[in-house]
């Protein structure tokens, strides 16, 4: 039976034992575009790629912004409640395990997102480039949830307080968090690469 949902999206399968990926592309992708990276940093897991249902300038998003930077807190609430209900829903229907996430800038923003609102949907989470998605974080416990978030300390799109506000939610919420600054920009580079190859093995 086919999993029906209103998400374009990609399902790989993949390793039984590993926690599949849950990949989050950033603003103008789409489902396709991490799934070589994942190859990469994670070979042989499953992979769960979808879409952001936002389109701004016919670029998808998973929520909506007023503004670089600044966000529509309410359909940023309502979108993860929606990204939550179809991570479940898939897991559910292929009966895999908790994914880890793994997010590049607005797809790290949601993953931020569901690891706030909806703790215990996420395995772990992999945030490249990510920043608080909310003004005022909830109080949420993630006890022992592995997270690796890697910030650009050159970055003109996610402030480096914004992103320390993040870490700084995540460390009270008791998640395990590796956090890296790199002298870089928005963009990944090897080093980028590396940390998240690490990461990720370390966990299997
Ligand atoms: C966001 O809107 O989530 C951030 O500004 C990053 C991005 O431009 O995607």
């Amino acid at each position: 039976m086919k999993f029906e949902t209103d998400f374009h999206f990609v399902f790989r399968p993949g390793s039984a034992t590993l926690r599949p990926l849950l990949l989050l592309h950033g603003t103008g992708g789409n489902e396709h575009d991490l799934l070589d990276l994942a190859d990469a940093v994670a070979p042989g897991r499953t992979l769960i790629s979808p879409r952001g249902k936002v389109l701004e300038h016919g670029m998808p998003r998973f929520f909506k912004r007023l503004a670089e930077g600044v966000f529509d807190e309410a359909d940023l609430r309502r979108r993860a409640d929606e990204l939550a209900g179809f991570v479940n829903g898939i897991c559910t229907h292929h009966g895999v395990q908790a994914p880890v996430a793994l997010g590049f800038s607005n797809g790290a923003n949601i993953a931020a997102a569901l690891l706030a609102l909806h703790p215990g949907l996420l395995g772990g989470a992999v945030l490249l480039r990510a920043m608080a998605p909310l003004k005022d974080m909830p109080a949420f416990t993630l006890p022992q949830t592995p997270v690796l978030l890697v910030s650009g300390g050159q970055d003109p799109m996610i402030p480096l307080a914004q992103a320390e506000r993040l870490a700084a939610s995540l460390r009270q919420a008791g998640a395990a968090l590796t956090h890296e600054t790199l002298p870089t920009g928005h963009g990944l580079t090897q080093t980028d690469i590396g940390l998240m190859s690490r990461f990720l093995s370390a966990q299997e």
